[in-house]
């Protein structure tokens, strides 16, 4: 698989062999970190992580897997570096990618990652934008193929907001074969050019597509359940408005009545119990500390793919 030195921007620029390809190659290296089996094919690469908004799992996911891995990862704040206050997003990628062999990035405004991708000479990482978050979704899709033993043919419900998350579900569910089933509020519905992408990819790919303000009807037959915050990082001007709007979306035992015998619930974290109950994200339905811990294994394959260390 040839991934060496592409950009890692969205999911919607690879295909279902490169995406299962990373998932393959992340389960492997699950195997190898949980054997503690010597593995350093980064020895003497860094990479520069440009955090303009928090993390927990997306940080210590990336600077253990890489350090497992042998390499440097150098995590760079908001307040770190001259970026947003002296210098442009243009040299910094420049500069950046004198010193690092990869940048990652979590940005507001996904044209950063469009930015720092044009004028660095060395692969981006989209770590979270306001339009994608694809890291969170690979680890979404290793999870549910270890719960599930595929992905061909199983139903995502998505309930809650029309955001990043979502859109990165959105530009690869229906390539892996997956049936996606949405609810959102009518007045926080996906972006047009993310639903245009997904309508074009389940006709192709002959899966299922339905957008609705009803998570019930969303929910009916799904194999998982996913919902994310109602108030993403820079929206918390919007708090009172949204969680007004988004009533009636909090994922319940009751509301998951009609899903399939065998659904299990998801979450990216962090969770506010707004979105879902502690009944269903505390039970055995619920997989969310999984999926977090697969965020390491994600990240991994992806840095070795896109260094060609593979
Ligand atoms: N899910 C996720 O990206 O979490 P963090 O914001 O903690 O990185
Ligand atoms: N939608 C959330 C995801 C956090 C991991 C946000 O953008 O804040």
């Amino acid at each position: 698989m040839q991934l060496k030195g592409r950009h890692f921007k969205t999911l919607a620029d690879f295909s279902k062999e490169e995406i299962q390809y990373l998932l393959d190659l992340s389960a492997k290296l699950k195997e190898k970190m949980k054997r503690k089996e010597e593995y350093r094919p980064l020895t003497g690469y860094s990479m520069a992580m440009i955090f303009q908004k928090r993390s927990t799992r997306t940080r210590v996911s990336t600077e253990t897997g890489f350090a497992y891995l042998g390499g440097h990862a150098l995590f760079l704040g908001a307040s770190d570096i001259q970026l947003g206050k002296n210098e442009t997003l243009k040299d910094t990628a420049l500069v950046l990618s004198r010193f690092n062999d990869l940048i990652l990035a979590r940005v507001f405004d996904h044209s950063n990652i469009e930015e720092l991708a044009k004028h660095s000479s060395v692969p981006v990482i989209n770590a979270l934008s306001d339009t994608f978050h694809p890291l969170q979704i690979l680890a979404d899709y290793l999870t549910i193929q270890e719960k599930f033993g595929k992905l061909e043919g199983l139903t995502i419900a998505w309930v809650g907001d029309g955001n990043n998350v979502l859109h990165s579900f959105m530009t690869s569910a229906a390539k892996m074969g997956m049936n996606l089933r949405i609810a959102t509020p009518p007045d926080y519905r996906p972006q047009d050019e993310v639903i245009a992408i997904a309508k074009a990819d389940a006709e192709k790919y002959n899966t299922e597509l339905l957008i609705t303000s009803d998570p019930k009807e969303a929910v009916k037959g799904a194999n998982v359940i996913v919902t994310d915050t109602w108030i993403s990082m820079g929206q918390d001007a919007e708090a009172e408005a949204r969680l007004k709007a988004f009533q009636g979306y909090q994922v319940t035992m009751e509301l998951a009545k009609d899903a399939a015998e065998n659904w299990v619930f998801m979450h990216c974290l962090p969770r506010k119990p707004n979105e879902v109950d502690d009944e269903v994200f505390y039970s055995d339905r619920s997989i969310v500390f999984d999926e977090a811990e697969n965020r390491m294994y994600t990240v991994m394959a992806v840095s070795l793919a896109l260094l060609g260390k593979d």
